[in-house]
């Protein structure tokens, strides 16, 4: 998406009173990004993006830097489902959890115990529900509909989709959903995907991007 990667090279600023501030783009980018950042301080002000608004005492300018943390993936079956992230993704068992504050217990009422795994820099936060409803939510409905993980080497992506079958062959691991491994797809630029549903049916896009470190 050409617009989120203009705005993650471009610098704008926030102030405390919320505000977009574009002078320092201007100045430190050049008129050319200032003009993107102009354009795209527009699309923020029209709420087009969301920006964090600095403390009230706070009259620094300072860009949002995000960093990835994990998925939380809501399971039936805690135990199937731990195997098998072990398993596909190669991940190490982290910390687990069965107490949990009053607000856990509010947001997620009936969650029982709480395991992170975790694979390179991806952890994965499984968690089982005592009312497991066993439902999908509705296909054309507001959800995070699929996570990307990226891969180093484009010599992975067959990898991946032949450990998906080699696991489902096993008949070690109960799924939700039977459905297979899509091909694994080409864009233009050469950046190549496949997709796999985990064992609650929940989709995972791995992508390789040219010029990875591994090239
Ligand atoms: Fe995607």
């Amino acid at each position: 998406m050409d617009i989120p990667r203009l705005l993650s090279h471009t610098a704008i600023w926030v102030c405390a009173d919320g505000k977009v501030q574009l002078n320092h783009a201007v100045r430190l980018h050049g008129s050319l990004l200032g003009a993107a950042a102009r354009f795209l301080g527009n699309l923020v002000l029209n709420g087009e993006f969301g920006m964090r608004k600095i403390g009230e005492a706070d009259n620094e300018w300072r860009a949002l830097m995000l960093g990835f943390h994990h998925v939380g993936v809501q399971t039936d079956d805690l135990d199937n489902c731990l195997n098998w992230y072990l398993d596909y993704f190669e991940a190490d068992f982290s910390w687990q959890l069965d107490r949990f504050s009053d607000l856990t217990l509010d947001r997620l009422p009936g969650i029982v115990k709480l395991i992170e795994v975790k694979a390179g820099d991806v952890r994965f936060h499984l968690f089982d529900r005592s009312a497991h409803n066993r439902r999908r939510p509705p296909a054309a409905g507001f959800q995070f509909q699929h996570v990307c993980l990226t891969v180093d080497a484009a010599d992975e992506l067959p990898e991946l989709r032949r450990r998906w079958f080699e696991l489902y062959e096993s008949g070690k691991y109960v799924f939700a959903r039977p459905d297979p491994p899509s091909g694994i797809v080409t864009d233009a630029d050469g950046t190549r995907s496949l997709y796999v549903l985990d064992v609650n049916g929940l989709e995972f896009e791995f992508t390789y991007i040219p010029g990875s470190a591994r090239d």
